[in-house]
């Protein structure tokens, strides 16, 4: 072979080369791979921008577990499975982040999240299954039979647009689905970058959802003897304690956490609280759970870390007495509303008439209370929010029954 065809074939090969780079770097980065380089630059490079941009941002990923094993910012923030992509100042980074930026290193977390009434039953309870997978209605399903195969609430229909969006969805969103497939987000309990667990231990990070008459989660725990106890103690305890070696050294007062998720004393850590339920307390009326027996002793089993069994099965004992007639009361008030209806006297849709709102108030409210009161210590809420009330709108339902079946010549 002569000099000259050697010399062609090795400039054709260079501007082959130059011509398959320059048309490579004129690609938009989106779709070029993630370069592994970046990821060990990302944190710096972000930081430095963002630092002056959103000093907060920056520095509350600072204060977390996190920075100090180098999860860094785009281990985060770049695009998982079936998310968007987006230039950004030279990396790729998605433009939504969802459960799935997070499941990627912690799956088995995911997973418990995933069977939980957190995820798809959470989104459900207003929506129905709209939105959501076959797969993924299926799959809650299993864990959390009637959770997400149902209808639509009405109040969507009633309420609207705009009410559902800043209201319902704020904490319904919990178990929303994501257009990458996930459900949910992480972020409603550890924030987006603190990633912390004594947040997520706070009973006020609970109660951005679980308050006010329908769920009065935060304000029953806060009469409580446990709430009373967490105010006054709660800089001596180690909120911090990392969850796989917390004990009750650490925390010998409970919190929302500690009952329905921590795994004080080695129980193992759970994101599924329904594990440790055995009633469905928020129904008008409430059965037993499919897990009854094993869900009550898992709950007792975490009482008993701080107490004797005689005082548990004395809170448990006088809290099933309390559900017990509390359904008696509520049936009484339902057979009233669902007499009027099939004799006729009362027609039209569901929330059409003054009726229908003293009995959902009866069970949503009254009946609610009493029950979560007698479990988690608020006898203000058992009694003053709760049985007295339920008496008060009986009377109430009665007569305006009465008043009603005269109007129709229907008096009993
Ligand atoms: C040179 C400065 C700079 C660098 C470097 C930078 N950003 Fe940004 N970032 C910005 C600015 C400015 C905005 C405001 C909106 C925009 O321009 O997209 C922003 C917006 C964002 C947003 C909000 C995007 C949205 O659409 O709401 C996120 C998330 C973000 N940056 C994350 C990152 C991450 C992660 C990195 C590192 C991988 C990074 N940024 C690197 C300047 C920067
Ligand atoms: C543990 C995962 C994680 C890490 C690490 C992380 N982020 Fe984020 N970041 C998030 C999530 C989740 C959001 C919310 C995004 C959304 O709603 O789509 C977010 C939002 C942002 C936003 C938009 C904030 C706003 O309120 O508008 C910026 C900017 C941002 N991150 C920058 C950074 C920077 C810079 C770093 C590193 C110093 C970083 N992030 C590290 C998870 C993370
Ligand atoms: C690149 C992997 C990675 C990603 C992505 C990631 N994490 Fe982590 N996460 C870790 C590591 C590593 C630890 C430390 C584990 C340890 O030391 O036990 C951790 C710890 C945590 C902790 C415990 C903190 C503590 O104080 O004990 C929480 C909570 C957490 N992550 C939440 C999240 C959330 C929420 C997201 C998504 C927004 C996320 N993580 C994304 C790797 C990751
Ligand atoms: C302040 C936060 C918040 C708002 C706003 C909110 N909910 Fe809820 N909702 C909750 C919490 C927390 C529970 C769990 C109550 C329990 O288990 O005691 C719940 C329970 C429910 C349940 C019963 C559980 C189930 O899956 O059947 C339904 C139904 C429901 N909500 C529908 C709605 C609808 C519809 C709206 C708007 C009209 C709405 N919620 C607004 C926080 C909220
Ligand atoms: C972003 C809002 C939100 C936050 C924050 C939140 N929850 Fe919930 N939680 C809900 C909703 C909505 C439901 C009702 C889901 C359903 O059944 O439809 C619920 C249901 C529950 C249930 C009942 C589950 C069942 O099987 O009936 C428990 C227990 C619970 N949450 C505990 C907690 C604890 C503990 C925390 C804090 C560590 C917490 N939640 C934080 C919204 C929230
Ligand atoms: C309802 C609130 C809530 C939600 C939603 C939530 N977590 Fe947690 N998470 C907690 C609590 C509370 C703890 C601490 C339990 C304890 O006290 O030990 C925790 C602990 C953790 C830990 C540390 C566990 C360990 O064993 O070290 C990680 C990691 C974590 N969560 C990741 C996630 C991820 C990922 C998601 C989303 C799929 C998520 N969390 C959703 C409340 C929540
Ligand atoms: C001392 C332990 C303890 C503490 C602290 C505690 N709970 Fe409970 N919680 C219980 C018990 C016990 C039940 C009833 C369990 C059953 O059904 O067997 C219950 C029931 C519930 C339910 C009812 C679920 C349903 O069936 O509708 C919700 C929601 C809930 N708790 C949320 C919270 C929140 C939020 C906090 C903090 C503000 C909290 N709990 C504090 C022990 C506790
Ligand atoms: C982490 C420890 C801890 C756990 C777990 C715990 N408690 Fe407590 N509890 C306390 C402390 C501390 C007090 C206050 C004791 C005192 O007055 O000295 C208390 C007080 C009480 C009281 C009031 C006693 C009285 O007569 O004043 C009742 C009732 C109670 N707890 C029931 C329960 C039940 C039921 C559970 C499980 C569902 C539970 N506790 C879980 C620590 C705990």
């Amino acid at each position: 072979m002569s000099f000259r065809s050697v010399f062609i074939a090795v400039v054709i090969a260079f501007a082959l080369i130059l011509a398959a780079f320059l048309l490579n770097r004129a690609r938009p980065k989106v779709e070029i791979e993630q370069p592994s380089a970046a990821l060990v630059q990302a944190t710096g490079k972000c930081a430095e921008c963002h630092a002056r941009l959103q000093y907060s941002v920056v520095h509350e990923y600072e204060m977390s577990l996190h920075a100090r094993k180098g999860v860094n910012c785009l281990e985060c923030h770049q695009p998982a499975a079936g998310q968007e992509k987006k230039d950004h100042h030279g990396f790729v980074i998605s433009t939504k982040l969802t459960a799935g930026n997070c499941r990627g290193c912690h799956e088995g977390i995911y997973q418990q999240f995933l069977r939980s009434r957190h995820a798809a039953p959470a989104w459900a309870a207003i929506y129905g299954e709209k939105g959501l997978t076959p797969e993924q209605v299926n799959f809650s399903e299993t864990y959390q039979p009637g959770g997400t195969r149902r209808p639509p609430h009405p109040f969507v229909q009633m309420e609207g647009g705009s009410a559902m969006t800043s209201g319902c969805e704020q904490c319904h969103s919990v178990g929303k689905p994501n257009a990458d497939g996930t459900i949910g987000t992480c972020t409603a309990c550890h924030t987006r970058h603190t990633s912390s667990v004594r947040i997520a231990r706070l009973p006020s990070t609970c109660a951005q959802c679980h308050m006010g008459p329908d769920h009065s989660q935060i304000e029953i725990y806060e009469e409580s003897k446990h709430g009373v106890m967490f105010q006054a103690q709660e800089r001596l305890l180690n909120l911090d304690a990392p969850p796989k070696t917390l004990t009750t050294r650490d925390m010998f007062v409970p919190t929302c956490a500690t009952c329905h998720m921590s795994g004080i004393d080695g129980l193992g850590v759970t994101h599924d609280p329904s594990e440790r339920l055995s009633y469905y307390l928020a129904n008008a009326i409430s059965v037993k759970r499919p897990n009854y027996a094993a869900a009550q002793a898992k709950m007792k089993q975490v009482c008993t870390q701080c107490h004797t069994p005689a005082l548990i099965d004395r809170v448990y004992t006088q809290a099933e007495g309390v559900v017990q007639k509390t359904n008696e009361r509520v049936k009484t008030a339902q057979d009233i509303v669902t007499g009027l209806r099939k004799d006729g006297v009362l027609t039209g849709p569901p929330f059409s008439q003054p009726i229908d709102f003293v009995y959902f108030d009866l069970w949503h409210y009254d009946g609610r209370t009493s029950k979560h009161g007698a479990f988690m210590g608020g006898a203000d809420f058992v009694q003053w929010h709760g049985n007295y009330p339920m008496m008060q709108r009986t009377v109430e339902l009665q007569s305006m029954a009465a008043e009603l079946r005269r109007e129709h010549g229907k008096a009993k």
